[in-house]
């Protein structure tokens, strides 16, 4: 486990220092499948006088002590939004960093995943990325696969109407071919021709600097999804903001349109 992160170092150096939100987490109610919206790398940078690229480097970083925190918590499943159908709307040069920079973080941080047991998985439409980027996504994923520690999801390339419009198109192929039954379509087949096919449904949905919207991020998924907006820019993001996030959604009352016990 990633105890140097917090826990461990952190109290020998001042067995006074209060318990963090980290150590208080309810453990028993924990959300099985955390979504990320890692949102505000370029203000963060504008507020620094830096370059939009040092603001996604200092993102990069802080996902990769969120997912050793996320791990740690015993979060089953945890999706990230890393770069959207959208987001190819942005300048070449900045796209071409970011293809970069997750090129470089995977290299970086396989094997240190691979070891703490994550399994990692990209979701999201693989037709505009470069073959050497292809072939290590691939890599990483069949390196990964059999592992059964936390599921990482990376969403790249990804939107949810393109998600959801892929799995309808396969599912139509499969019933013209006389596979499938039109009727056979339900709730659990749906979600299984998902890129995320076999995770559990989103339960916590956090986004982070200050807007607050979806962006076409796991439509389907988060169907009851408690969300948790937060004004603190990714880079900014820490694991005792995300253990107060767990904690909030610890607290939440969850009907799923039924009522509740004391109703
Ligand atoms: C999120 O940060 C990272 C990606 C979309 C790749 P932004 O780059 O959207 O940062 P802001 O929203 O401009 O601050
Ligand atoms: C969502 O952020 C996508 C990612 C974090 C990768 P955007 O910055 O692209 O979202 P909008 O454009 O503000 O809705
Ligand atoms: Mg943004």
């Amino acid at each position: 486990m990633w105890k140097h992160i917090f826990g461990g170092g952190k109290s020998t150096a001042n067995p006074q220092e209060q318990p963090s939100a980290i150590d208080s987490i309810d453990r028993t109610n924990i959300p099985r499948h955390v979504a990320v919206v890692m949102d505000g790398n370029g203000r963060w940078a504008k507020a620094r006088g830096l370059s939009r690229s040092a603001g996604h480097e200092a993102g990069a970083r802080t996902l990769k002590r969120i997912v050793r925190a996320a791990s740690d918590m015993g979060i089953e499943v945890l999706t990230v939004y890393a770069f959207s159908t959208e987001n190819w709307k942005r300048p070449p040069m900045e796209v071409d960093f970011l293809m970069r920079l997750f090129d470089s973080f995977l290299q970086r941080e396989i094997e240190e995943l691979h070891a703490e047991h994550v399994r990692l998985r990209f979701i999201g439409r693989r037709d505009r990325f470069g073959d050497r980027f292809l072939r290590r996504m691939r890599e990483a994923e069949d390196l990964m696969a059999g592992n059964t520690g936390m599921r990482f999801n990376v969403a790249a390339n990804y939107g949810g109407q393109d998600e959801i419009l892929r799995a309808a198109r396969s599912l139509a192929a499969r019933a013209a071919a006389g596979e499938l039954s039109p009727e056979e379509i339900d709730e659990e087949c749906f979600s299984n021709a998902l890129d995320t096919a076999g995770d559990p449904p989103v339960d916590l949905f956090i986004r982070t600097s200050g807007d607050l919207r979806l962006s076409n991020f796991l439509l389907w998924q988060s169907a009851y999804a408690e969300l948790f907006f937060t004004d603190t820019h990714w880079p900014d993001f820490t694991p005792e903001e995300l253990a107060s996030a767990v904690n909030d959604f610890a607290g939440r009352n969850r009907r799923f349109g039924g009522l509740s016990a004391d109703d």
